[in-house]
């Protein structure tokens, strides 16, 4: 089974996580999850963070000569904003517990109940770790995942539709998204210059902006998932990583909410004409809890940054005052590169049920056992 941990402060010396289950044999290109991480700290409305941090992985375990073992592969990413925390984050040694200290907590954020919970009356000590600064694992973990499956010719892209009350209506092609949102600051295909002003507005007025990300899938072989039992089901588990995301509120699979109408104006309907097709792609590429073999379409919202420079209306936990929330240094708008997180969340959880439905701990064997099942169901009548 694939599965991962990470662990590590927004401030600490670095991210670190353990990815359990890659199979053997599969050349890593490290200069692409590198890639990928940069897009993670770009996009129009960041704070000063990113302009501090240039992540890089370093592989600790589980690959040899950029090819991986079958072993848990472990990754390091510094925080080179470490060495200006190493006196208030060092875990070996006294620290200074008062400069840095965050006792108005953020309406939003995990602060309040997060103190409340692990009986902390610093904030510092909950915000360390619920920081999105974790995504950075996510995405690297993920970029490992693509890797895998494009042996399979199994592609992602994402983009974003909506930033505050500016959205994209249109609909696109896999490739045109996948050929254009790197041009985009802000990962949209239409808009900009709107939603760049959107994110002017917002910061010149101290507040902060949500949206709407799309992330597509192409080349899912059908049957990814199963209806048998309620935690097979890939759309359960897209969800629930998605939804475990920093800030995301919401995953619509297809048409989504607009699903509720009728049912001869939304069901997929299915034809032969030289192998199995469908006439549209409402319900996103699953059905019963497995890939159709149709695009996956994927929405998700996320909601706008906790943070305000213009504060809300909080309290002191250490004195129960009324006050104005701290001001942790804050992105303005992160729906962009949350677009690359929520791409590459939806990556590692297509592989994990790639590998449980193809079978094999080596390239070798997943690929024979892929061949068989695509010729499984060539006979059947479904073809590319
Ligand atoms: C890519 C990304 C960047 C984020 N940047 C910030 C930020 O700069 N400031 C902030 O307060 N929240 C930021 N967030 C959101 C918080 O991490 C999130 O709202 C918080 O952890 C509480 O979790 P919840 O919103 O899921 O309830 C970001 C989220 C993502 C995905």
């Amino acid at each position: 089974m694939l599965r991962y941990l990470t662990s590590g402060e927004s401030h600490g010396k670095s991210l670190i996580s353990i990815i359990d289950g890659i199979p053997a044999n599969i050349e890593l290109d490290i200069d692409e999850i590198n890639n990928e991480l940069r897009k993670r700290q770009q996009g129009y409305g960041r704070g000063g963070r990113m302009k501090i941090e240039q992540d890089k992985i370093n592989i600790l375990g589980g690959v040899r000569g950029k090819v991986t073992l079958g072993s848990p592969i472990s990754i390091e990413i510094e925080n080179k904003d470490y060495k200006n925390w190493e006196k208030y984050m060092n875990p070996m040694d006294e620290v200074d517990l008062d400069t840095k200290k965050v006792s108005k907590v953020r309406p939003g954020h995990a602060d309040l109940v997060g103190c409340l919970k692990f009986d902390f009356l610093d904030a510092r000590n909950v915000l360390e770790r619920s920081s999105a600064r974790e995504t950075a694992s996510k995405v690297a973990i993920g970029s490992i995942c693509k890797q895998i499956l494009r042996n399979f010719s199994v592609d992602f892209t994402s983009y974003v539709v909506k930033i505050g009350d500016i959205k994209d209506y249109n609909f696109y092609d896999f490739d045109y998204i996948k050929n254009n949102v790197d041009n985009s600051l802000v990962r949209c295909l239409d808009k900009e210059n709107e939603i760049i002003q959107e994110i002017d507005k917002a910061k010149s007025e101290g507040d902060t902006l949500g949206g709407i990300i799309e992330v597509r899938v192409k080349n899912v072989i059908p049957g990814l998932g199963s209806y048998t039992q309620f935690d097979k089901k890939i759309d359960g588990e897209l969800s629930k990583h998605l939804m475990s995301i920093q800030a995301i509120k919401g995953v619509e699979i297809g048409l989504g909410f607009d699903l509720s109408t009728r049912g001869s104006n939304v069901m997929d309907e299915i034809y032969y004409d030289d192998k199995i097709k469908r006439y549209t792609n409402n319900l996103g590429g699953i059905e019963g809890g497995m890939t159709t073999g149709e695009e996956i379409i994927i929405r998700c919202v996320m909601k706008p940054i906790p943070t305000l420079y213009k504060p809300l209306n909080s309290i002191d936990i250490n004195t129960l005052k009324n006050y104005e929330a701290s001001v942790e240094r804050s992105d303005t708008c992160a729906v962009p590169a949350c677009s690359v997180v929520c791409e590459n969340v939806v990556a590692f959880v297509i592989c994990k049920y790639f590998l449980e439905k193809i079978g094999g701990d080596n390239l070798r064997d997943l690929t024979s056992n892929y061949n068989n099942y695509l010729e499984r169901l060539n006979e059947m009548g479904w073809k590319r």
